[in-house]
């Protein structure tokens, strides 16, 4: 086994140890000696000049220098030299006025003789002697640790960024979700319309017979007779034609798809409309895309889309109370589809209002006011030629519904 040279002073202080003592002390320094040599831990004793006066077995294995290469040499010799070598970012290359202080060192390297680069930690007790001070350096090999390390930091970064895909997945079949419980809701409603519708259709048509049986069985009525026969026939008719409106709504009905212009549509809307916004304060802003072509669709129901739109809109920025309001009407081509933006400045909707909002027979507004209809008949009305209806709204905020309807849903898979 080798064993490094005893230090010079150790000598000295060895010399005036008397007699007997002699051999247990020299024992104990050859103890010392093998320990220091078989640590675990590269050590070396650096002298004030820098220059290497020990070193131990575990520093050939870090720097595949020989001990008697290392000692007598400038701490240097382990320095990388930054032109040469590459160094870590994060990190810093040994340098001799490291030994000057105690401490522990974090993100040093060193170069070894076979010009190996080691990340390592270096802690350093200055001794302080007469003949001068010297430095205990240990070495610890951290080239590996800093490796999982850094291996750790991208495995975590590759862990959220799935973690992320998985949330945007979920939310995705959580939309999906809502999409089918609405589709199936809109089923259930078409189902109870045309029952309704059916069984409504009879009887009215049996009262609109014998009303106009009346008018002609009663000669010479008096005005007001006459005026009510033909309010009876007038509010029947009325009925039927919701009747129909609600059959328009079911699968059952005969659906008349034709080339339709959307800004038509929303125009006529409006138009039905104006009276009502202009009594109460309510602008109109329109800003129609160039590009937006006309769209296989049911004209009658698209407008009937809009008017719902609109008198939400309408009802929504009444609510306000500020006596007039803005609606915003955009409108452009997207890929396979066109988009109409549906914007206005009234009350908003909370979170549960808005989850509601589409569903059949939901109403926030006080009785004979509203039926609750509205939104899910629009949105059945769009479904059915595989567009699309979503809102964004605040309490305060306004809402925005976004419709979006293919060009041609026959062409739409
Ligand atoms: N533009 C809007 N601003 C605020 N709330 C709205 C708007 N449009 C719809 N809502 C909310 O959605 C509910 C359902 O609308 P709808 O189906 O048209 O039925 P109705 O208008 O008969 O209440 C409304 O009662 C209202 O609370
Ligand atoms: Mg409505």
């Amino acid at each position: 086994m080798s064993i490094a040279k005893p230090r010079q002073k150790t000598g000295q202080k060895l010399a005036v140890i008397e007699g007997g003592r002699i051999e247990a002390a020299r024992e104990s320094e050859s103890r010392y000696q093998i320990l220091f040599d078989q640590a675990s831990d590269a050590i070396i004793t650096v002298a004030s000049e820098g220059r290497i006066e020990e070193a131990n077995q575990a520093c050939e294995e870090l720097t595949s220098f020989l001990k008697n290469e290392l000692v007598g040499q400038n701490i240097s010799v382990l320095s990388p030299d930054p032109k040469i070598h590459r160094i870590p970012e994060r990190s810093r290359p040994l340098s001799k006025e490291l030994f000057k202080t105690a401490g522990t060192y974090e993100d040093i390297v060193i170069v070894g003789k076979d010009g190996y680069i080691h990340m390592v930690e270096v802690s350093v007790r200055v001794i302080k002697k007469a003949d001068g001070d010297f430095a205990l350096a240990l070495f610890r090999d951290v080239t590996e640790k800093k490796r999982m390390e850094r291996e750790l930091i991208t495995k975590h970064a590759e862990l959220r960024e799935a973690y992320f895909q998985l949330e945007k997945k979920n939310a995705e079949l959580h939309a999906m979700q809502d999409t089918l419980v609405q589709a199936g809701k809109m089923a259930a409603l078409g189902e109870l319309a045309a029952g309704i519708a059916h069984e409504l259709n009879q009887p009215l048509q049996g009262i609109r017979g014998y009303a106009q049986e009346l008018q002609t069985l009663v000669t010479n009525p008096s005005s007001e007779v006459d005026s009510s026969m033909k309010e009876i026939i007038s509010n029947v008719d009325k009925m039927h034609s919701i009747i129909d409106y609600l059959r328009t709504f079911t699968r059952k009905s005969v659906e008349k798809h034709e080339m339709t212009d959307v800004h038509t549509a929303i125009d006529e809307a409006l138009k039905m409309l104006s009276r009502q916004f202009a009594s109460r304060g309510i602008k109109v802003d329109k800003s129609y895309g160039k590009d937006v072509p006309n769209i296989y669709a049911n004209p009658l129901q698209l407008e009937q889309v809009f008017i719902n739109l609109a008198t939400n809109a309408r009802d929504a920025i009444e609510t306000t109370g500020r006596g007039g309001g803005n609606i915003r009407i955009r409108t452009r081509s997207s890929g396979q589809f066109i988009e109409v933006l549906f914007q206005d400045d009234g009350v908003g909707m909370s979170e549960r209002t808005k989850a509601k909002a589409f569903n059949p027979f939901f109403t926030t507004k006080e009785v004979g006011k509203g039926m609750g209809l509205g939104l899910s008949l629009s949105y059945g009305v769009i479904s059915k030629i595989q567009g699309s209806i979503v809102v964004e709204s605040e309490l305060g905020k306004g809402a925005a519904f976004l419709v979006r309807l293919p060009k041609d849903f026959r062409e739409i898979g």
